[in-house]
């Protein structure tokens, strides 16, 4: 039996100093000291030995064993070593290869026409608030004064959530001004940009999703002149300067008086043409002065207090400023129409 581990050792050490690979490395542990392996099988025979015997067997094919795995771990090493340098000189790396370019994207243009209109009204000292787009009815409607039966608390018009009328998708960016007027301390100057939502089929001015950005100022002695002036120097920022607008009474439920500005058309200056479609004018926004009612509702006296309010289409905006003329590019991530801004 010494004389078989003796074999054992010697043999499976130089067939492992010659394997030239992990596989054949990984069958000699197998063939020696796997549960088939020859070690083990000699292993297995040390019952049949004398008492006096067995302990000097067993330690010399304990040796054996720490031997062979010595051998294994070595050789591996070894082989691994080999391998890196074989890798290392296959792959040269030349650093003077042009590199892949990658192509890098830019903001929507909607997004474009949106900054813009931040940093003016940032500008004038008004802070940019976001709000939820799942929205109770109780702000969107309620509490700025939208009577019971208003056509656009209809089922048919507005997403709602449950089958009460209670929660719902924010039909405009006004339940922005019940936020603000809730949380902030007066005076309030407010921009809230954000999406829409309405039960409109898709088509070339229409989406069951689109973007409003209200405008808000509640101070002492706020009145209409202060409404046009800021929005006249706004569209002038906007459009250039010379741009002419014009106000035309309107309703609103929670504005008292209601108007709609209008700027007149850049294309062809009021005289009429495709873009403004005949009219000269082209509707920018809704706007007014904030009724007493919602004012009172959020706890402010509207003998001390008064304020204007506006809401405009972002889409719109940004497609007059780009002259884009079918409002579903700005939704279809289409880059060829992207690229051009
Ligand atoms: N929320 C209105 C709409 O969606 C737009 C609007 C009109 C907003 C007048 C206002 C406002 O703040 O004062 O049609």
């Amino acid at each position: 039996m010494k004389e078989q581990l003796a074999n054992i050792r010697a043999q499976a050490i130089r067939a492992m100093e010659q394997a030239q690979d992990t596989a054949a490395l990984e069958a000699l542990r197998v063939q020696y000291l796997g549960k088939k392996g020859a070690l083990t099988a000699v292993l297995k025979r040390m019952g049949s030995l004398t008492a006096e015997e067995r302990p000097a067997m067993g330690q010399l094919a304990n040796e054996v064993r720490s031997a062979l795995e010595e051998a294994l771990e070595a050789r591996s090493k070894k082989l691994e070593a080999q391998a890196l340098e074989a890798r290392l000189k296959a792959e040269t790396l030349d650093v003077t290869i042009p590199g892949t370019p990658v192509a890098l994207g830019h903001r929507h243009p909607m997004y474009i026409a949106l900054d813009e209109i931040k940093d003016i009204f940032v500008g004038m000292g008004f802070e940019v608030l976001d709000g939820p787009e799942v929205e109770l009815s109780y702000y969107n409607f309620d509490r700025l004064n939208a009577e019971a039966d208003h056509p656009s608390r209809d089922w048919s018009d507005t997403f709602y959530f449950d089958a009460d009328s209670r929660v719902m998708l924010r039909s405009q960016t006004s339940p922005m001004q019940v936020h603000a007027m809730e949380k902030k301390e007066l005076p309030i100057r407010i921009l809230a940009p954000g999406r829409v939502y309405r039960k409109d089929e898709v088509d070339a001015t229409h989406s069951p999703m689109f973007h409003q950005v209200e405008g808000m100022v509640i101070d002492k002695g706020i009145t209409m002149a202060d409404l046009k002036g800021t929005l006249n120097a706004v569209m002038e920022q906007l459009f250039g300067p010379g741009t002419v607008t014009r106000f035309r009474p309107h309703h609103f439920p929670f504005t008292e008086p209601s108007c709609e500005m209008d700027v007149q058309c850049h294309k062809c200056g009021g005289e009429g043409c495709p873009t403004c479609k005949g009219e000269g004018w082209i509707e920018v926004l809704g706007a007014g002065m904030i009724h007493p009612s919602v004012l009172e509702m959020s706890g402010i006296d509207p003998n001390v207090y008064s304020g204007w309010a506006f809401g405009m289409g972002l889409e719109r905006l940004a497609m007059r400023r780009f002259k884009i003329t079918d409002l579903r590019l700005i939704f279809e991530n289409d880059i060829r129409f992207l690229e051009q801004f």
